[in-house]
C-alpha cells in the first residue's frame, strides 16, 4: 500500500476535482482536500489508496462536521492585588480511562464481581471508589433498587503500567434479581488526579433477563474436576510446543477437564491448527482478548484475564489451575492428580514448586533424532543451582476465591499450603514456547554437569511420559497433527 504510482494517480485525481470546483469554493475545496489527503496518507482509510475515487472524496468531504464544537476558553493567568502573579492550570482530554469494563459475573444470589482496568496513577495517588446498584426490571412490588459500596480489590501487586487491574466485589445484604434486573457500577475518581473535580462514570455492567438467572448453579456440584485458566498468549509461539503441552495436560487432567486459552495475539494460524482438534472435542475454549492491547497493563493484562477466567468459570470447576504453556505439571509415578488434590482438599489454595529445565541441553544419544523428539522428551537437564528464588504456580478451589493473581491468590476464604514438595511440581522450559528453531543447542552425555557455574542433573521424569502422551494424542484426535512444525 502507498506506492509512488498510486500516490501519483491520486494527485492527478485531486487536481481534476479542484478544477471542477467553482472559483468561490476553491479555497474551501483546497483546505478540505489537504485534510483528506493527509488522512489518506496516514492510512486512515481501510481501502488501498488506488481505489480512492471522486465518490470516496465526496464522502470524505461530507464527513467533516459543518460546525466544529467551539473551543473551550483557556483560563488566563492574572495579577493579584499583592503583586503576585496567579498562574493557572488548564486540563484537557483524558489521560487514562477511569474504568474499562471487561466483564461482570454473578457469584451467588446477592454477590457479583466486576472485572476491569483503571488508571493506575488514580489508584496509586488517589482513592477512587465504587458503588454498585441493582435495579430490578420489575419494580412494581419491591424496592426500586438497592445500592451498596463496591469493595475494590487490586490483585496485580502494583505491577500495572498505565492501567491496573480492578475487581469490584458487589455484595448486597439481600438476594437481588430473582425476576431479572441490571447491575450498575458507579466509578468515582474522588478527586484522584484533580482534587477540584470528582468525576463519576455510571455504567450498566450486567443485564439479567427475567429468566436468565438460575440460582441453583451456585450450589450444584461443578461440571469439571479441573479447569485451566491460561494467561494472555502473545508473540510467535511454536505450534509444536503448544501441541505437546495440550496433549500432555489433557491426558493428565482427564475427561472432566477444560482448558481456557486467552489469545492476545499468540494464536496465529499454525497454533490455531493444533488447538482446533481439542476445541472440537470440547476440551479447549479459546477467548480472543486481542483488544486488550489498546490498554497498557502488565504483560498483556494477564491479571485482568485470570480474574475474568476465575469468575466466569467459578462454579464450573472443583479445582482451577494457573500456570503457563511452557510449564508442565508433574506428579510422581506412584500417585495421580486426583490423589494429590484429594490429599489437599482442606486447602482453598496450594502452590506448586518449579523445576527449572535447561532450554538448550540435550542428550548426545539423540543426535540426528532431535527434530522428531518432543520438547519435554529431549530437554532433559534440570538446573539445580541453589539459593535462587523460583516462581511458584498454584491451584485453587474457586468457589472460595474472590480475586486471583498469576503466582498466588490473596483474596479467598480458607487456607493456603506451600508444602507440596514431592507431591506435585511443575517443569518449566523457559523460552522454548516462543522459539521457532530447534531448541537442542548442545549435546551432552553426563548425568551431572556444570555450565557457566550452573549445575545441571539429568532428569528423565518427563521423557518417560513421552511415549504415553504421543499414544494418547493419537487415540484422542488421530494423526491430524503429525506434521506440526516447531
Ligand atoms: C465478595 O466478597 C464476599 C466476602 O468478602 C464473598 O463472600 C463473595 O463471594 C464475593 N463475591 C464474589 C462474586 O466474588
Ligand atoms: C411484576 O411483579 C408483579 C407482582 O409480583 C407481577 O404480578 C407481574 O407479573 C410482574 N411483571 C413482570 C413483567 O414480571
Ligand atoms: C425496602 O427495603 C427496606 C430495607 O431493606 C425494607 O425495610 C422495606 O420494607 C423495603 N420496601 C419494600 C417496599 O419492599
Ligand atoms: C436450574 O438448573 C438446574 C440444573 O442445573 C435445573 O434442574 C433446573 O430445572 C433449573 N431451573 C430453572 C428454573 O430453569
Ligand atoms: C558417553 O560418554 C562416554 C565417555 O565419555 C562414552 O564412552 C559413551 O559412548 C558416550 N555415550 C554416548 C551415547 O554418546
Amino acid at each position: 500500500m502507498g506506492t509512488n504510482i498510486t500516490d501519483e494517480k491520486e494527485k492527478k485525481m485531486f487536481i481534476g476535482v479542484i478544477w471542477s470546483c467553482a472559483a468561490e469554493v476553491k479555497i474551501l475545496c483546497t483546505a478540505l482536500l489537504f485534510l483528506c489527503s493527509l488522512l489518506t496518507i496516514f492510512q486512515f482509510f481501510p481501502s488501498p489508496l488506488s481505489f480512492v475515487s471522486v465518490s470516496d472524496l465526496r464522502k470524505c468531504v461530507s464527513a467533516i462536521p459543518t460546525s466544529p464544537p467551539p473551543p473551550q476558553p483557556i483560563q488566563l493567568d492574572h495579577d493579584l492585588q499583592n503583586g503576585v502573579i496567579k498562574r493557572s492550570f488548564d486540563p484537557r482530554g483524558a489521560a487514562a480511562y477511569n474504568f474499562i469494563l471487561m466483564s461482570a459475573y454473578r457469584g451467588g444470589a446477592s454477590t457479583f464481581a466486576i472485572n476491569g482496568l483503571s488508571s493506575k496513577p488514580l489508584h496509586v495517588f488517589g482513592n477512587p471508589s465504587y458503588k454498585c446498584e441493582y435495579v430490578p426490571h420489575n419494580v412494581t412490588h419491591a424496592n426500586e433498587s438497592i445500592i451498596v459500596d463496591g469493595n475494590k480489590i487490586l490483585p496485580d501487586w502494583g505491577y500495572g503500567r498505565v492501567y491496573t487491574t480492578v475487581v469490584v466485589n458487589c455484595t448486597f445484604p439481600i438476594p437481588v434479581g430473582e425476576s431479572g434486573g441490571k447491575l450498575v457500577l458507579r466509578a468515582s475518581t474522588n478527586g484522584g488526579g484533580d482534587t477540584e473535580d470528582t468525576h463519576t462514570d455510571i455504567m450498566t455492567v450486567l443485564d439479567e433477563g427475567s429468566r436468565s438467572v438460575n440460582f441453583s448453579i451456585f450450589n450444584e456440584p461443578p461440571k469439571y474436576d479441573y479447569l485451566y485458566c491460561g494467561s494472555s498468549l502473545y508473540g510467535n509461539l511454536s505450534p509444536q510446543r503448544v501441541r505437546e503441552w495440550i496433549a500432555y495436560h489433557v491426558r493428565m487432567f482427564g475427561e472432566k477437564s477444560h482448558f481456557v486459552i486467552h489469545d492476545a495475539g499468540g494464536v496465529h494460524p499454525e497454533v490455531m491448527e493444533v488447538l482446533r482438534p481439542w476445541m472440537d472435542r470440547g476440551f479447549v475454549t479459546l477467548q480472543d482478548i486481542r483488544d486488550e492491547e489498546r490498554f497498557d497493563g502488565y504483560y498483556h493484562n494477564q491479571f485482568l484475564v485470570v480474574n475474568d477466567c476465575l469468575h466466569r468459570y467459578r462454579f464450573m470447576a472443583k479445582w482451577m489451575f494457573f500456570f503457563d504453556v511452557d510449564e508442565f505439571i508433574y506428579v510422581p509415578k506412584d500417585s495421580n492428580l486426583k490423589s494429590v488434590v484429594d490429599s489437599l482438599s482442606e486447602y482453598t489454595q496450594f502452590t506448586i514448586e518449579q523445576r527449572t529445565m535447561s532450554n538448550k541441553l540435550c542428550l548426545t544419544e539423540d543426535e540426528g533424532k532431535e527434530y522428531r523428539k518432543w520438547g519435554f522428551e529431549k530437554l532433559m537437564y534440570r538446573d539445580i543451582k541453589r539459593g535462587i528464588r523460583r516462581d511458584r504456580k498454584y491451584a485453587i478451589q474457586p468457589r472460595n476465591v474472590f480475586a486471583t493473581g498469576v503466582h498466588l491468590s490473596q483474596n479467598f476464604a480458607g487456607k493456603t499450603t506451600h508444602k507440596t514438595e514431592g507431591r506435585i511440581t511443575y517443569y518449566h522450559y523457559h523460552g522454548t514456547i516462543s522459539e521457532r528453531n530447534e531448541p537442542c543447542r548442545q549435546l551432552v552425555n553426563e548425568t551431572n554437569l556444570k555450565l557457566d557455574t550452573t549445575p545441571y542433573v539429568m532428569d528423565t521424569s518427563m521423557r518417560d511420559a513421552a511415549v504415553a502422551v504421543k499414544r494418547f494424542e493419537l487415540k484422542m484426535i488421530g494423526s491430524a497433527l503429525q506434521n506440526t512444525r516447531q
